[in-house]
């Protein structure tokens, strides 16, 4: 048997609330805006990744959940593969004591425990450790900037998985790319009372890609030029809110911003529908929710967002989940939903797991 090296990675999901939905440049995945999002706990929604380089493998093979995938020349696993294969490279000829493997063909298997495709940010937390498991492979001095600006060329959400906390993804002005990255807002420490309820209302692959529906949506939105245009100020009053640990403030902006998402989804031709009955009726429920409350002269207790499929996260302060978990399976035939989890946060406050 040849010598072989290997190594395994995990990455979380990350769940914008300052959405990312559009490209000025689709080959180097350069964003229209700047977008902003909390990355959960790796204790739950992650994707493990193991990359293993042998002499005797012939091509570059990726199996994802199992299943063989395939590594179009030009595609984005190629563009990830052959940047940390010439950043290999480049440690190869610095150093003559380093391992020769760069040419060695690698073989990538990659499992995902939640739902691909599906609206939970696959995209974003399998890039980030496909390019975090090839980094290690290749034993790479690279900073999770450096990487962030790789997953980027993989998946753009992919970008902010490659940080805990609070994420920004700064669109950047340059050409190249090179100033398009992720950075950390704040660590999770500094709102820990935040949490993430997940609720899968549907695992189903979606119908409409977020690559394809985003740049149909830059193609024929309307819309799409006054979304542009409100999200910096929304950028900065998120920022402002994280940093206050304003909960109020942050719950106001993260629903208005999913909603302005799912208004250009609607105004897209043709229309690309991702909410369904349910995840309007959560909208409904948290909306209810949070009026008893601002009714009652207090302020904001949960805030809804949905990326690009049905299903809800719910960002709320812990001492809410509780009855947060209560009322939605209080509303709603527990087959509904196919899981809800409590995320995010140091304790696992998971009230309760339900099962369809
Ligand atoms: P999602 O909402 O789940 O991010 P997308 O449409 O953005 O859905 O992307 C789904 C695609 O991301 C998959 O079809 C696959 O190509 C890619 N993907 C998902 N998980 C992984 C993974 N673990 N490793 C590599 N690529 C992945
Ligand atoms: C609605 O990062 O999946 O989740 O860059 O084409 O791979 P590609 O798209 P992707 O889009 C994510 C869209 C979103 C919002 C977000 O995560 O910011
Ligand atoms: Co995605």
């Amino acid at each position: 048997m040849s010598k072989y090296f290997q190594a395994t990675a995990s990455a979380p999901v990350n769940i914008a609330c300052i959405k990312y939905w559009g490209k000025r440049d689709t080959k180097l995945i350069l964003p229209t805006n700047s977008s902003l999002s909390v990355t959960l706990s790796q204790d739950h929604l992650r994707s493990t990744t193991t990359s293993r380089a042998d002499p005797s493998f012939t091509e570059d093979t990726i199996w994802l959940n199992g299943k063989l995938d395939e590594i179009k020349p030009g595609g984005r696993l190629s563009t990830c593969i052959d940047a940390m294969r010439r950043a290999r490279e480049e440690v190869e000829d610095a150093d003559p004591k380093a391992e020769k493997f760069s040419q060695c063909k690698v073989h990538i298997c990659s499992y995902n425990n939640f739902p691909t495709a599906a609206g939970l940010a696959s995209s974003a937390s399998g890039f980030a450790a496909l390019v975090y498991s090839l980094a290690k492979l290749y034993q790479l001095p690279a900073s999770p900037k450096d990487l962030s600006i790789i997953a980027r060329q993989g998946s753009g959400s992919a970008c902010r998985s490659l940080f805990g906390g609070f994420v920004a993804w700064r669109e950047g002005t340059a050409p190249d790319g090179s100033d398009s990255f992720a950075e950390q807002v704040a660590p999770e420490i500094a709102w820990s009372d935040m949490h993430a309820l997940i609720c899968v209302v549907s695992d189903d692959k979606k119908g409409t890609s977020s690559t394809a529906g985003m740049q149909r949506t830059v193609e024929t939105s309307t819309l799409f030029e006054q979304r542009k245009a409100v999200v910096p100020g929304r950028m900065r009053a998120i920022t402002e809110a994280i940093h206050k640990r304003d909960f109020d403030q942050f719950a106001e902006i993260t629903m208005k911003d999913s909603n302005s998402f799912h208004a250009v989804a609607l105004d897209t031709d043709p229309p690309i529908f991702y909410l369904n009955d349910v995840s309007r009726a959560i909208i409904a429920i948290v909306t209810e929710y949070n009026r008893v409350s601002l009714d009652a002269g207090g302020k904001r207790k949960a805030a809804y967002t949905f990326d690009a499929g049905p299903n809800a996260v719910i960002y709320a302060p812990k001492e809410n989940i509780k009855e947060i978990v209560e009322m939605i399976v209080e509303y709603f035939p527990q087959e509904s939903f196919k899981d809800t989890f409590a995320l995010f946060g140091k304790e696992d406050v998971r009230g309760r797991l339900v099962r369809g």
